[in-house]
């Protein structure tokens, strides 16, 4: 059956590395029997420029009738200075609460050739496979009140609210335990009990739903600040994390440096069963190396390859492109990012070559 991918690329290397991935599907549409058809949409900044809106109420809605969505990056700083709902970014955060993409997988896998790329020594990161569950649509980035507010004495105030409810943190902790399921069945859950409520309510509703519903699972807390240290002392030990929102943004970057670049971790947010995907890279608009043609496609690749895995229904090519990714690293292909010399369009010839 036909499957419609919808492609974002957005601003900076985001057009740069979604052309890659588009590569891919061409060539599995002509080679692999998908049936793959894509379409494109100005987002982000690109959107801002044209439409004067970083996400338009017509891409929302072919985003929602698409089966799946991959994303470039957005964002820059010739938006910097627009006021906060004008940017990129918040559109960004627009489209995954408008597609109800709740719960946010970024896996950080250390390819074996790439042990030495990392800045943690290769018996530390040899073998790494840490899936990080990520809360995406809640939390402070979403939270009630925010805004800056002029006090009138010279003083502003900058307010933002971390939030949560029950079903929230159980919808997403539901997601952890069932993918632990086909793993070693461990999740750590992290956040800070000790100084948050909406931290010691995420502990306890996390705690009651694997007592009442998986019984299997061997869950253990973590207080976030000390996951953050745990993650470069003994990254190993862990295998599914589950957190929220803010925290799982800032330990899926400091995990995407044990893998050996940003640029190569992808990720999947998916919301309730049926409902599209959004794929997107981990990293973002890249703006000091944009336009250059030396952004590592690797992250959007692999992007592509969670979205066939998990809303394209193929993940025989999912398992194909991750393996021809982990190909072109054995054969030694590098873009600048991990120490080599391959430009964008050479790394993705190199990842096509595997195919
Ligand atoms: P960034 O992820 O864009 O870049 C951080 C560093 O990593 C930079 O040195 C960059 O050159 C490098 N890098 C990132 N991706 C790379 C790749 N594929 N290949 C090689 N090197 C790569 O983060 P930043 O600089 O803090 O943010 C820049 C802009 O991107 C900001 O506007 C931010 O809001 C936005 N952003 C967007 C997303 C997203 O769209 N999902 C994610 C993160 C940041
Ligand atoms: C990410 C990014 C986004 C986030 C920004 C651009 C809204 O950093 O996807 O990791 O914080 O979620
Ligand atoms: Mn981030």
């Amino acid at each position: 059956m036909t499957k419609q991918l919808l492609l974002l690329p957005g601003d900076g290397i985001g057009p740069e590395v979604t052309a890659q991935s588009r590569r891919i599907v061409d060539r599995l549409n002509a080679d692999a029997g998908l049936d793959v058809v894509m379409s494109e949409a100005r987002f982000g900044g690109a959107a801002i420029d044209a439409d004067g809106v970083p996400l338009t109420p017509k891409t929302l809605a072919q985003a929602l009738a698409a089966d799946a969505v991959l994303m470039g990056a957005v964002g820059g700083p010739q938006w910097a200075k627009q006021s906060y709902d004008k940017r990129p970014e918040a559109g960004l955060l627009k489209l995954r609460s408008g597609m109800g993409a709740f719960a946010n997988l970024r896996p950080a896998r250390c390819f074996a050739a790439l042990a030495d790329a990392s800045s943690l020594k290769r018996e530390l990161v040899e073998g790494l496979d840490i899936l990080f569950v990520r809360e995406l649509t809640g939390g402070v980035y979403f939270g009630e009140p925010r805004g800056i507010e002029d006090l009138g004495n010279g003083e502003r105030r900058g307010v933002n609210t971390q939030v949560y409810t029950s079903s929230e943190i159980r919808r997403v902790a539901r997601v952890a335990f069932d993918l632990a399921k086909g793993r070693t069945g461990r999740v750590c859950s992290a956040e800070k009990s000790n100084v948050m409520e909406s931290g010691l309510l995420w502990r306890e509703e996390v705690q009651a739903l694997r007592d009442a519903e998986y019984p299997h699972i061997d869950l253990s807390h973590m207080l976030a600040d000390n996951t953050a240290m745990q993650l470069v002392k003994n990254p190993r030990q862990f295998d599914v994390i589950l957190t929220d929102n803010l925290f799982g943004d800032i330990l899926s970057d400091e995990a995407a440096m044990l893998t050996g670049s940003l640029g190569m971790l992808p990720s999947a947010a998916l919301g309730e069963a049926g409902k599209p995907g959004l794929y997107e890279p981990i990293h973002g608009s890249a703006p000091d190396i944009a336009g250059q043609g030396v952004a590592n496609p690797c992250a959007s690749i692999l992007s592509l390859a969670m979205a066939l895995r998990y809303s394209l229904g193929r993940p025989d090519l999912a398992e194909r492109v991750e393996a021809a990714v982990e190909a072109a690293l054995d054969n030694g292909a590098r873009t600048g990012d991990l120490g080599g010399k391959l430009g964008t369009t050479a790394m993705a010839d190199a990842i096509i070559a595997g195919l």
